[in-house]
């Protein structure tokens, strides 16, 4: 695996699922694979999940992580090609991309969309750089439209905690202050709708996200109708795509409550985190006994370890 953002780059599911169970029950098996080899992990944005779930795997792998917190720890570097750089921003990627190649062996990259110009975000312009210029494997930790790692544990998750062959699952849109990119949303959508789920994605209109993504989910607008019968309820916010990062709404009847829960089939509540409590979902559902949230963040370790493994078997 050259780099980790979409579905297809783990290969057949059901196979990534079978492996994702092997690591979880022997985590140390693979620790010789990593010895003498350096992960470093990049973080334009913050993180808290992502940044320790990465560290562990690389650990549990025998790795060496190094983490750069650029705009922190780094220089400022500049993204966009072309610009005369008299700002605030005295390294260009350009070079510090190959710099960072030349120390490691395995890259993971977190840089948020930034909402301000679609194109940039769309075209995955800060990654596909590092894919370009680093000459390493690269793993996206959230970039400008997927959150793979993420969306993966999610499904390891969904998988470990199904009763039915083809549980149905929903993921609504709640409502929260600030304009939040599409990453995850997204890149849950993309690895629904290919898993063996019955997928639903609930939003208020103007919310819809990218064709691409969306693919064959059904799209519901009445949430209620949605949540009936679902055995997994995904909560999220996301800006508009097409009213491109703005709030269209701050709607709180979307918050999940145990009013929408009441409709599901006794259904899981699942949030990447961190989560806005009482904004996106009410104390009572996310301190429920059939809340995942805490097994959803732990199986971040796991998703993490088999994207590594599979990259450390090809170097
Ligand atoms: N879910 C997730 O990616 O969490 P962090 O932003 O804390 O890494």
């Amino acid at each position: 695996m050259k780099s980790f953002l979409h579905v297809q780059d783990i290969g057949p599911l059901e196979a990534a699922l079978a492996e994702a169970a092997d690591v979880k029950r022997n985590p140390f098996a693979w620790k010789s694979l990593g010895k003498n080899k350096t992960i470093i992990l990049i973080f334009f944005n913050s993180s808290l999940r992502t940044r320790l779930s990465s560290q562990k795997a690389a650990l549990n792998l025998g790795m060496d992580p190094i983490v750069l917190n650029v705009n922190g720890d780094s220089w400022k570097l500049e993204t966009e090609m072309g610009v005369v750089m008299d700002g605030d921003k005295p390294e260009h990627l350009r070079e510090a991309i190959p710099v960072i190649g030349s120390y490691c062996d395995i890259i993971g990259v977190r840089s948020f969309a930034g909402l301000k110009d679609r194109d940039f975000d769309y075209n995955e312009t800060i990654i596909n750089q590092f894919i370009e210029y680093s000459g390493k494997p690269v793993i996206s930790l959230e970039s400008g439209t997927v959150h793979p790692c993420q969306a993966f544990a999610d499904l390891i998750t969904i998988r470990e905690h199904s009763t039915k062959k083809r549980p149905k699952v929903v993921m609504t849109w709640a409502p929260h202050p600030r304009a939040l990119p599409h990453a995850v949303p997204n890149s849950f959508a993309e690895w629904m709708n290919a898993a063996d789920v019955d997928f639903v994605i609930t939003h208020p209109r103007g919310y819809e996200l990218a064709p691409e993504f969306v693919g064959e989910a059904e799209v519901e607008y009445d949430q209620m109708k949605a949540f009936e019968g679902a055995d997994f309820i995904y909560a999220k916010n996301w800006s508009s795509y097409t009213s491109y990062g703005q709030i269209l709404s701050d709607d709180r009847s979307w918050t999940v409550s145990s009013r929408q829960m009441a409709v599901t089939d006794n259904a899981f509540f699942m949030h990447c985190l961190p989560v806005r409590r009482n904004m996106i979902v009410t104390d009572e559902v996310i301190d429920s006994p059939r809340s995942l949230v805490i097994p959803e963040a732990a199986n971040r370790v796991v998703s993490a370890q088999v994207v590594m493994k599979r990259m450390l078997e090809e170097l």
